[in-house]
């Protein structure tokens, strides 16, 4: 086990330094220099995806988070109504489906009970009432999933062995950035995903190099029980996986907001024994979060920054700001994603939970 490790104390973190070349991977051969192309998902995709008027995105877990940035990406870049909606839920009630609609699951192991149930029941709407087509976007070859869809990316992570899921996540992001690219063509946000993806592993590379800082910040967490994660934009699903993270494997309780919801409830939450942590990258909602983080201060709050190093924020009494290097923003989920994986993970050891392994967790769903 050790050498599978390869030198790692967990696979987690084996799989969270990964990502550099799996994300790279991922997008590898897919890209042409006027986008993604259609041709990664097979030969008929291309005139299959000229089709499609709306995308309704249904997934579990980590898996729907990625689908929840998805929403973000494919209605501004290709400008076409696209839903996000946990498995669970869509299975068990009448979906109105617009005409020319894309169904897409995603799923790590292509073998999630509640996943595998929407898809069939997908399939089985009377005919004029049902999708287009389905796509599964899938990190194993071979599985229900990928044999019941029409269509199929795959997701190159390689196998995942942490119960807590890392890499699969972020290429799923990459696989999703790449279809809001296909669906965005001929358009410049196209181009402009195909440009941003090519710079993906030395972005993540200088972001793993705040590897031990964010270690230190973690003792912050240690003693805590709450923590509050913030983002706006497609940083809000970032912020829920990060919360997400936390939970899984550290057992803190860890809650994600929309940061413009605060007011509206978890400001009453604030005390300086609750860390709250929020998401910062110079997009267009920078100067609405910095007001969040205002109201938090104001209450004494204890914040933590994930900021862009152009942002604008710097430390001070009761704020910590941790630098990022400056991303472009087509892919900065992705890349603010693994300092949240990487604060989880150290929060955990340093707790001594079991980081593979965390208690009432499986790896793959394969029951309801
Ligand atoms: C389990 C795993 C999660 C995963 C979810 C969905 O809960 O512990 O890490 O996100 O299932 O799994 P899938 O294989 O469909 O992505």
């Amino acid at each position: 086990e050790a050498t599978e490790k390869g030198g790692y104390r967990h696979f987690m973190l084996k799989e969270i330094y990964e990502q550099t070349r799996v994300l790279t991977e991922t997008w590898q051969g897919r890209l042409g220099d006027d986008g993604p192309l259609a041709a990664a998902i097979g030969p008929q995709a291309e005139a299959l995806l000229a089709e499609v008027e709306s995308v309704h995105i249904v997934a579990c877990g980590t898996s729907y988070h990625a689908g929840c940035v998805a929403r973000y990406w494919i209605e501004s870049r290709a400008r076409i109504p696209c839903n996000v909606e946990l498995a669970s839920e869509f299975r068990y009630r009448s979906p109105v489906v617009p005409k020319n609609c894309l169904f897409v699951t995603l799923s790590q192991s292509g073998e999630t009970a509640d996943t595998l149930a929407a898809l069939r029941y997908a399939k089985a709407l009377p005919s004029g009432a049902g999708y287009l087509a389905t796509l599964a976007i899938c990190n194993k070859p071979e599985t229900s999933l990928t044999r019941e869809s029409d269509l199929i990316l795959m997701t190159r992570a390689g196998p995942e062995i942490g119960v807590a899921s890392t890499k699969a996540f972020t290429t799923q992001l990459v696989c999703l950035a790449m279809l809001s690219g296909m669906l965005a063509r001929p358009n410049a946000s196209a181009v402009h995903v195909a440009q941003a993806l090519q710079s993906m592993g030395s972005a993540i590379e200088a972001v793993l190099a705040l590897d031990d800082t964010i270690a230190e910040l973690a003792e912050a967490f240690v003693d805590k029980h709450h923590a509050l994660f913030l983002g706006r934009g497609p940083m809000y699903p970032i912020a829920m996986e990060g919360a997400l993270k936390l939970k899984e494997i550290s057992y803190l309780h860890a809650e994600a907001y929309a940061a413009g919801e605060l007011k509206h409830g978890p400001l009453a939450l604030v005390d300086d024994d609750m860390p709250v942590v929020a998401i910062a990258p110079t997009d267009d909602w920078l100067e609405k979060v910095k007001s969040n983080l205002q109201e938090v201060r104001a209450r004494g709050g204890r914040l933590f920054v994930f900021a862009d190093e152009n942002s604008g924020l710097k430390s001070g009494e009761g704020l910590t700001v941790i630098d990022m290097p400056h991303i472009a923003e087509a892919i900065a989920p992705i890349a603010y994603t693994v300092p949240l994986q990487l604060l989880a993970y150290h929060v955990a050891v340093a707790k001594g939970t079991d980081v593979d392994q965390p208690r009432n967790l499986a790896k793959s769903v394969t029951v309801e």
